[in-house]
C-alpha cells in the first residue's frame, strides 16, 4: 500500500502535517502551515525492489592533515566560524529582513577574494548593478570577487561547476527555484530541494556554499529552519532595530564551538568589527542608577559584560506588565517567583520592564543574579555599587549555584575597571587578584548583604 502523502507543511520548521492547523505542534509557530503539492514518489522506490551497490567502507585513522580553513581576516567572522571557513562546507546565515545579511556576506566574499580565494556572490534579490553600488559604498569596488544575478538553481549549479570557486554565496535560498520541483520559489519544497542540491554540490566539489535565509514570521515563504539540519553550520545575524550593534551567533557548527558570537556595528561604510564588545555595551552607562546591574557573561568562548536594566512601577492593570527584551522571559518569571516565595519580596501590582542595554541578547542562566539584582535595585530604588559585576544561577530554592568560567568573567571585569564581584559562595576561583569578592549563598543573603534588608 502506498504511504499516504502529506500535503500540509509548516513553513517555519518544515514539519509535515496530515491536515491543516492554525498552530504547528512541531515548532509552535502560528499560521505557518500551508498546503503544498506532495513530492512525486517516482517508480520502483520500494526498498524490496531496490538493487543497491555495496558502499566502500573505511576506518577512522587518517594521515591526511585537515584541509586549511579559509580566513577572511574579519576576525569577528572567522571566530564565529571556529577559525575560518572550512572548504566544502555548507553554511546558513539567517536573519530578519534588513538586518544586514547581504552587507555582511558581500564584505565577507570581498575579504576572502582579497586573500586570493575565488569568491562568487549570487544575488537573487538585487540586480548586479545594485550590488555593485553597495560594494562601492562599502569601499569594496576593487575586490577581485565576481557577481551573478540569478535565481535558477540549474544555471547556478552549472556556473559553479564550470568555475569551481572556493566559496559561493547564495542570497537568498528563498529566491531560488528548481525546475524539477513543481512549487513556487520560497515554498518548503523549493527551499528544501535547492538547499539539498547546493549542499550536495558543496561536499562533492569542495566548494564552500553560504546560503542566506530570511527569517519569516508569516507563512508566506519557508524559514531557515527548514534547511538547518542539512547544513554544517548555522549562523544567525541579530540586532535590535534602532541599534547599530549586530551580533552574528553560531547556533550549530560541525567544525567548531556553537554559541560563539561576533559583534559588528552597522555604519554608513558597512559593518565594522567590534573587537571589545564589553566596552561597547557598557559605553552608554552614565551615572549609576537604581535598576542597573552589570552582568559578567560568557558568549561562546568569550567573556562579554552587559548591563541589565530594570524599571519597576506601580501598575494600574489587573495583570501587571512583564516586558522583557534581550532576556528569557520564562527565566525572569521564575526569578520573580523565587523573590516572592523565598525572600518575601512581592512584585504583584507592579509593572516590570527589563532589558539588556545595546540590543544584546543574553541566554545564560548565569545572568540570574544580575537580573535579580536589577529587579531588586529598581524596586528598592537603591543603586548597586557601580564598581561591581554580578553572576550566578538561582535555583528554585533560592540558593545560588556556581557557574562555569568564573576566572574569565573576573578577568574581563577587571580589564574594564570593575573592582568588585558578587558571586555564588561555591564558586571555585584561582589566580584572580585585586578584585573584592562578595560571596553569597542564597538570594535572601544577597538581599541582606547588598540592600541591607532581610
Ligand atoms: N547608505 C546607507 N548608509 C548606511 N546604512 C545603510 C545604507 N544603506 C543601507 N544601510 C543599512 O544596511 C541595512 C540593509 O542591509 P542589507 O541589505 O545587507 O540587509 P539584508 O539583511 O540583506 O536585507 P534584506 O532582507 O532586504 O535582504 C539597512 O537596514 C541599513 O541599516
Ligand atoms: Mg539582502
Ligand atoms: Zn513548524
Amino acid at each position: 500500500m502506498p504511504k499516504p502523502t502529506t500535503a500540509f507543511t509548516c513553513t517555519a520548521c518544515g514539519a509535515a502535517h496530515k491536515k491543516w492547523a492554525g498552530r504547528c505542534d512541531a515548532c509552535g509557530a502560528w499560521n505557518t502551515i500551508i498546503e503544498e503539492a506532495p513530492l512525486s514518489q517516482g517508480p520502483g522506490r520500494g526498498l524490496g525492489a531496490h538493487k543497491g551497490r555495496a558502499v566502500p567502507l573505511s576506518g577512522l585513522s587518517t594521515s591526511e592533515p585537515p584541509p586549511p580553513r579559509a580566513r577572511s581576516g574579519m576576525e569577528e567572522l572567522d571566530r564565529v566560524l571556529g577559525g575560518g571557513l572550512v572548504p566544502g562546507s555548507a553554511l546558513l546565515v539567517g536573519g530578519d529582513p534588513g538586518i544586514g545579511k547581504s552587507t555582511l556576506l558581500l564584505q565577507a566574499a570581498a575579504a576572502l577574494s582579497r586573500r586570493d580565494l575565488n569568491a562568487i556572490y549570487f544575488s537573487g534579490e538585487e540586480a548586479s548593478a545594485q550590488v555593485r553600488m553597495r560594494a562601492q559604498r562599502l569601499g569594496l569596488g576593487d575586490a577581485p570577487m565576481r557577481l551573478g544575478a540569478e535565481t535558477n538553481l540549474r544555471d547556478i549549479l552549472t556556473t559553479l561547476d564550470a568555475e569551481r570557486p572556493d566559496v559561493a554565496v547564495i542570497d537568498s535560498i528563498q529566491t531560488l527555484w528548481s525546475d524539477t520541483v513543481e512549487a513556487a520559489p520560497g515554498s518548503v519544497a523549493q527551499v528544501r530541494a535547492a538547499a539539498h542540491e547546493l549542499v550536495t554540490f558543496a561536499k562533492r566539489r569542495g566548494v564552500a556554499v553560504i546560503l542566506v535565509g530570511h527569517v519569516t514570521k508569516d507563512g508566506q515563504i519557508a524559514g531557515p529552519r527548514v534547511v538547518e539540519h542539512m547544513v554544517d553550520t548555522v549562523l544567525y545575524f541579530e540586532g535590535e532595530r534602532g541599534h547599530q550593534f549586530r551580533i552574528l551567533r553560531s547556533v550549530k557548527n560541525r567544525f567548531g564551538p556553537s554559541g560563539e558570537i561576533g559583534v559588528f556595528e552597522m555604519t554608513g561604510a558597512g559593518l565594522a568589527e567590534v573587537s571589545n564588545p564589553s566596552a561597547l555595551f557598557l559605553s552608554e552607562r552614565g551615572q549609576p542608577f537604581a535598576g542597573s546591574a552589570v552582568f559578567a557573561g560568557i558568549e561562546g568562548t568569550r567573556p562579554v559584560l552587559t548591563e541589565v536594566q530594570a524599571l519597576v512601577a506601580p501598575s494600574t492593570l489587573a495583570s501587571p506588565r512583564r516586558t522583557v527584551v534581550g532576556l528569557d522571559s520564562g527565566r525572569v518569571s521564575t526569578i520573580l517567583a523565587v523573590l516572592e516565595a523565598r525572600c518575601g519580596i512581592p512584585f504583584a501590582g507592579l509593572d516590570v520592564f527589563l532589558n539588556v542595554a545595546g540590543g544584546m541578547r543574553v541566554a545564560e542562566p548565569a545572568a540570574d543574579l544580575a537580573i535579580a539584582g536589577a529587579l531588586l535595585s529598581a524596586r528598592e530604588d537603591n543603586a548597586l555599587p557601580p564598581e561591581a559585576v554580578l553572576f550566578g544561577e538561582i535555583s528554585l530554592s533560592g540558593a545560588l549555584r556556581p557557574v562555569a568560567q568564573a576566572e574569565n568573567r573576573l578577568k574581563e571585569a577587571q580589564k574594564l575597571g570593575f573592582t568588585q564581584v558578587i558571586l555564588p559562595e561555591a564558586t571555585k576561583l584561582e589566580g584572580v587578584g585585586g578584585m573584592a569578592l562578595r560571596r553569597i549563598t542564597d538570594l535572601t543573603g544577597f538581599v541582606g548583604e547588598v540592600f541591607g534588608a532581610g
